[in-house]
């Protein structure tokens, strides 16, 4: 499988019902869809009868407030994954340079423009951590587009704004567009040295990529935007985006944005909270080793030699756990899996046939 939460898929082959699945292979909030974003969704059920709103005013306009950007530098998605795509689409790079490893999907969007893919790999040696100096130095004229992701899924490595103002010194002096994919960056309460939504004005060379996704705990929904400062590449995303690509439901979803503050700090104390228990309950299993999260989902690797992640996957679906086989990530192998960090008695659940299967 070349993502996580596919529990249709897992319905469909393994003959498991869905609803009985713990799904531990989408890094998914686990406090659910936000209560006022249920509430709207009923209230305005009757709304899909008309086209939504051609220039989603309401919800840019949220979102300029919420994260104090300018609502002409914003541009909608279908998903985080429709910006990733309609992003590279517009730049067309001929070569770019890809971490390994990372998400599988700017691979696909710059195949689909057959863009010559670099790749950069972090090194499990360094727990995972991007050489920035190595990155700047494998840029060169002929980089059309450099794409991060922070935090990197699935290795949870976070880079810092300090070292990426370097790299774009280095991209606006050799013309490189640099996109970075913060999808999971709303579970940082502190996000300041790490989000470059702070600072994306002054970087025409820039393109950040946010989510609803994760942190809203919609991915049903299809909901995400960009941000970007240069009214060149602005254009010519515009120029590609399908209209009306959003939805009546999303388009409301700036109501929520603006006023799920509780909704906010349950998910940063559960996160706090549960982020250290789990870690320190997994870090005891023996036979395979735990890298430090930064936000909601764990990089593992299991070092029993005995064992591959087909049989552990295999194993725990038999008990009904679905975990992330990583094995189909560029530069990761048959000993890594990836899990979500959820609420705690799940979580437990989790702990305790880890250590069946592993044999403890
Ligand atoms: C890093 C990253 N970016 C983007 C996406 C896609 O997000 P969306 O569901 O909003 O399209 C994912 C989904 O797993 C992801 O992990």
């Amino acid at each position: 499988m070349t993502h996580g939460g596919n529990i249709f898929e897992i319905q469909r082959n393994c003959n498991i019902d869905k609803n009985q699945l713990l799904d531990y292979s989408a890094n998914i909030n686990p406090l659910g869809v936000p209560q006022t974003f249920k509430k709207i969704m009923k209230e305005s059920l009757e709304d899909i009868e008309h086209y939504p709103d051609i220039h989603y005013d309401a919800l840019k306009t949220a979102i300029e407030k919420y994260y104090t950007i300018d609502k002409s530098h914003i541009y909608l998605g279908n998903g985080a994954a429709e910006i990733i795509f309609n992003t590279i689409r517009a730049i067309a790079p001929k070569k770019s340079i890809l971490l390994a490893p990372t998400f599988s999907e700017y691979a696909k969007a710059l195949n689909a423009v057959d863009s010559v893919i670099e790749e950069v790999h972090l090194k499990k040696e360094d727990e995972f951590s991007l050489d920035m100096e190595e990155l700047i130095e494998t840029i060169d004229t002929s980089t059309d587009l450099v794409v991060l992701c922070n935090p990197n899924n699935p290795t949870g490595t976070l880079i810092e704004t300090k070292d990426i103002v370097k790299l774009l010194k280095k991209c606006h002096e050799k013309n490189t567009y640099l996109m970075i994919d913060e999808a999971f960056m709303d579970f940082i309460e502190e996000d300041k040295f790490y989000s470059m939504l702070h600072s994306y004005k002054l970087y025409p060379h820039l393109i950040i990529v946010r989510a609803f996704t994760k942190f809203y705990s919609i991915p049903g929904m299809r909901l995400g935007f960009g941000v970007c400062c240069n009214e060149g590449i602005l254009k010519k995303i515009y120029k590609i985006t399908p209209p009306w690509n959003l939805n009546t439901f999303a388009s409301y979803f700036g109501k929520v944005l603006l006023t799920e503050e509780q909704y906010v700090k349950e998910t940063y104390q559960w996160l706090k909270e549960e982020k250290s228990r789990f870690v320190t309950a997994l870090e005891k299993i023996e036979g395979m080793k735990t890298f430090a999260p930064s936000v909601n989902f764990i990089l593992i690797k299991i070092l029993k030699p005995s064992m591959t992640v087909d049989e552990l996957r295999d194993k725990l679906l038999k008990k009904g756990i679905l975990i992330r086989d990583c094995s189909n990530f560029n530069g990761l192998d048959k000993s890594y899996f990836r899990i979500a960090i959820k609420d705690e008695a799940s979580n437990d659940i989790l702990i305790e046939n880890l250590k069946i299967v592993m044999g403890k």
